[in-house]
């Protein structure tokens, strides 16, 4: 069935007899949770579709009627048809009097109005009606996400909200904060304030001061907004490198004790925290302490990536701690670093991330390794019995081109019906370790990017390639998704972003 531009696809649909129009009142009955309701009475009222708020059928149910005087209203009773759902899962059934959704949990209620979102009319028109229909839907992954560097470009925090809102229209459920680097420390940490009022700024290309930090009560926002939308913020705090604005503001947690400015080069610098010194460890758990307070979520992401030794190499207390602890190399000494706080996270009852790198040296347990170069390090990570996510820069990196004449982004090209064509799960990994990736996300690092709308330009539309490659099934159709794309280019258009209009896509032929 060609349904008008759903993306991602539903796993299951088929279209019945007739319209559902638009054009009379409606009432909506809703689960115990009112939100919902009345987000979909607004989306309808910004069509002049006038919608009331009736009384609450059975958990987990959505139904639209007609409240016409002539029809009888018929209560849909009875258990959401959840049986065979998973969280995410939802059945929405359109008929020419009724609209119904059902879900096993509030989560795919969620998605079933975000595809009935997408079917209803862009704009008010007097005959509006919807087709009849019947969709069954799933996701693949239980990891569908994105990546945004706030480091090297700050985006405050009132655009990270439409970058969220954004993102739950495309299904997708875990946004990865990358709140840390070597350019600019982001989150506010009340025990150690130089980190925002030193490591937040730094000398911008003409010298201005750049930067900016959100405060813990801005953070708490997101979060809310974020679980309103089933979205996991997961928050990133990288260590041990990637840490120059850090030791910018506290050069004793360096080998060398600094002095050191918030790095204004692009890059891996050498200064790294010290992993001899406990005052680094005493840091991070206090700064990991206020993350937790802030963040609900299961995760948090420790980095671990590009963490240049030289530092390491030639500190006496660097030198005495792999002495101390029988390690043969600073690989064994990032290991032992990461370790002790991945471990720190498991003795409060969350879990570490990790980049690959995280592999080497010997990856703490029960950590879960986001495969980037490649994804080679996800299907070892795997094979050793660690949940992966999967986000190689030959496919997710949203930073590179889009096509080599494209005049953003930076370090690679990235064409649309590549991030399409992404297969998440490596033919070589057997069914039982297959299990083990949850998924993947996009990585949008900001070097390239000065503006929100360079911002849009290299996320729209891959993301929603991304979200077709974790949400729907293996198979793909290029053919099918461009035209589900045109459609929902409009859509695009109607939320404000600023994508990119893709040749492969918006030109008739190529
Ligand atoms: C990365 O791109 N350095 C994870
Ligand atoms: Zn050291």
């Amino acid at each position: 069935m060609n349904l008008p531009g759903v993306i991602p696809r539903p796993s299951r649909s088929r279209e019945t007899e007739g319209h559902f129009r638009l054009d009379r009142p409606l009432t909506i009955f809703c689960e115990t949770e009112p939100s919902p309701a009345e987000q979909l009475r607004s989306w309808l009222r910004e069509r002049n579709v006038s919608a009331e708020l009736g009384g609450s059928p059975s958990t987990a149910q959505i139904v639209i009627e007609r409240s016409s005087s002539s029809t009888t209203q018929q209560f849909a009773i009875g258990q959401s048809s959840s049986s065979g759902q998973t969280s995410d899962g939802y059945q929405l059934r359109i008929t020419p009097d009724r609209i119904r959704i059902s879900s096993a949990e509030e989560s795919g209620a969620f998605y079933a109005l975000q595809t009935l979102r997408q079917l209803l009319p862009l704009k008010p028109t007097d005959d509006a009606s919807l087709p009849c229909l019947v969709i069954e839907d799933e996701p693949r992954f239980s990891w569908r996400g994105l990546h945004l560097d706030v480091a090297r470009h700050f985006f405050p925090s009132e655009y990270v909200m439409h970058v969220l809102d954004w993102m739950a229209m495309h299904k997708l459920n875990r946004f990865h904060w990358h709140l840390t680097e070597d350019q600019g420390w982001r989150i506010e940490i009340p025990s150690y304030p130089k980190l925002t009022e030193i490591g937040a700024w730094r000398r911008g290309a003409s010298g201005e001061r750049y930067g900016g930090f959100y405060t813990l009560d801005e953070i708490a926002r997101v979060v809310d907004l974020a679980q309103s939308l089933h979205i996991e913020v997961v928050p990133e705090i990288e260590m041990p490198g990637h840490a120059q604005a850090a030791l910018a503001a506290y050069p004793h947690l360096s080998c060398t004790g600094g002095p050191f400015e918030v790095w204004t080069d692009w890059g891996i610098s050498d200064e790294v925290y010290c992993a001899g010194n406990e005052d680094v460890f005493a840091f991070l758990q206090s700064v990991l302490q206020t993350v937790l307070d802030v963040f609900p979520g299961d995760y948090v992401h420790l980095g671990a990536d590009e963490c240049p030794k030289r530092r390491w190499k030639s500190c006496p207390k660097c030198q005495a701690r792999m002495k101390a602890e029988g390690l043969a190399d600073e690989a064994e000494l990032q290991s032992h670093f990461m370790k002790r706080m991945a471990g720190f996270l498991a003795s409060r009852g969350r879990k570490a991330i990790g980049w690959d790198e995280i592999l080497e040296g010997g990856v703490p347990a029960g950590t879960v390794v986001m495969s980037w170069r490649g994804t080679d390090g996800g299907v070892a990570a795997a094979r050793a019995g660690h949940d992966v996510i999967m986000t190689p820069n030959s496919h997710v990196y949203f930073d590179y081109k889009h096509s080599e004449d494209d005049v953003l982004g930076r370090l690679g090209v990235t064409p649309l019906e590549t991030v399409y064509g992404f297969e998440p799960v490596p033919a070589s990994l057997v069914a039982d370790k297959a299990r083990r990736v949850l998924g993947s996300q996009a990585n949008v690092w900001t070097e390239g990017i000065e503006t929100e709308a360079d911002f849009e330009h290299l996320v729209f539309p891959r993301l929603c390639a991304l979200a077709e490659v974790v949400w729907s099934g293996p198979e793909r159709d290029w053919t099918d998704f461009r035209r589900r794309l045109r459609d929902h280019g409009a859509r695009l258009d109607a939320a404000g972003i600023r994508y990119f209009r893709d040749p492969t896509v918006w030109l008739p032929d190529r």
